[in-house]
């Protein structure tokens, strides 16, 4: 017993592992239910009363070799250095992050369900666009300011084609494809030449929101716009203001009141407790007819607002550049939102 115990001793020292399949099979191989330890610990019964401590104490230390063996090799996988630690798979695996959606993305979700709980369906159009899409449907004059080079991005090589500066466009294409009543609401990336601060970007979301049927009047504007604020803001209190759009007739711009309770509320509000949400008003005839849409038959309703801007309220951002920068220490904090 003692001779064969020197032999396990020599092949155990002499082992070496090249992959943790190796060590695996060489830990079955010793210590497994049916290993050489097993049968060891039958033979020992067998062994001489007086050789009983040494074969023993030997087969106490062959034992301790044998894990010493295993816990060498893992150690060893663990360090950087160790050539087969891709392949430890009995290594913890330090969790998968999981990532978070962008506010600008939770919020145009938010509004469209909104909307779509009475009935509005989305539509999108292109972001290169032309220009009768941009102005010319939506009764913009060739004089209109927002024409100009300093608002809008144009495409050098054609002059008709432009980055739309609203997603109202796809309102033009929705009118001039489909005929009424029409519910839409359109979200939608927009461009407008303007240098970039905490208070602007030349990049932004919108949602503009379209109604046409018959009898549709300035009360139903005011209903769904209020709706809207209850839902979304949990806020009852709304004023329209009159307002100019080249595309609505009349015009208004929405308030919501926001309350003056706390600091925040005074600095936001500018000490008035209200605050401007959206742009609005009655589609222009001249609209209608330039989409082919009966004016005598059709009247509508719409509305745009700035998905970055609701944002910043509702998560309280003072700078517009935090949600372009995408980092991950603002991001983490949207996390499961
Ligand atoms: N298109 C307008 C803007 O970009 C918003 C708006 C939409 C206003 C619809 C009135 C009606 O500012």
């Amino acid at each position: 017993m003692i001779e064969e115990l020197e032999k396990l001793r020599r092949e155990i020292s002499d082992f070496k592992a090249k992959s943790s399949e190796e060590i695996e099979q060489f830990r079955i191989k010793f210590l497994g239910r049916q290993g050489v330890f097993k049968d060891l610990s039958a033979n020992f019964r067998t062994v001489a009363n007086e050789q009983k401590k040494e074969v023993g104490i030997k087969l106490n230390e062959l034992k301790n070799l044998v894990q010493n063996k295993i816990e060498d090799f893992s150690l060893s996988s663990d360090s950087p250095s160790g050539e087969s630690s891709a392949e430890d798979f009995t290594r913890s695996s330090g969790g998968i992050e999981l990532g978070s959606r962008h506010p600008v993305s939770l919020i145009r979700r938010e509004i469209l369900d909104i909307f779509s709980r009475i009935g509005f369906s989305i539509s999108e159009g292109p972001e290169i666009e032309d220009d009768w899409h941009v102005f010319e449907a939506l009764n913009f004059p060739p004089e209109h300011p927002a024409r100009d080079m300093q608002d809008t991005f144009f495409i050098e090589k054609d002059p008709d084609m432009m980055l739309r500066t609203h997603t109202s466009s796809v309102q033009s294409r929705v009118m001039k494809n489909t005929p009424p009543p029409i519910r839409t609401v359109s979200p939608g990336r927009v461009f407008r030449n303007e240098a970039i601060s905490s208070r602007s970007h030349c990049i932004f979301h919108q949602i503009e929101g379209l109604y046409i049927d018959k009898d549709v009047s300035f009360a139903d504007l005011k209903q769904t716009l209020s709706y809207f604020t209850k839902e979304f803001f949990g806020k009852t209190e709304i004023r329209l203001r009159p307002s100019y759009f080249p595309f609505t007739e009349p015009s208004a711009e929405m308030d919501v009141y926001w309350g003056l309770e706390t600091e925040t509320d005074y600095r936001i509000t500018k000490g008035t407790g209200w605050l401007e949400i959206l742009g609005c008003g009655m589609v222009d005839p001249n609209v209608l007819a330039n989409c082919g849409i009966d004016s005598n038959e059709y009247s509508g309703f719409a509305f745009g607002m700035g998905i970055e801007r609701i944002a910043m309220l509702k998560y309280q951002i003072d700078d517009i550049r935090v949600l372009f920068e995408n980092d991950v220490r603002v991001l983490n904090q949207f996390k499961g939102a």
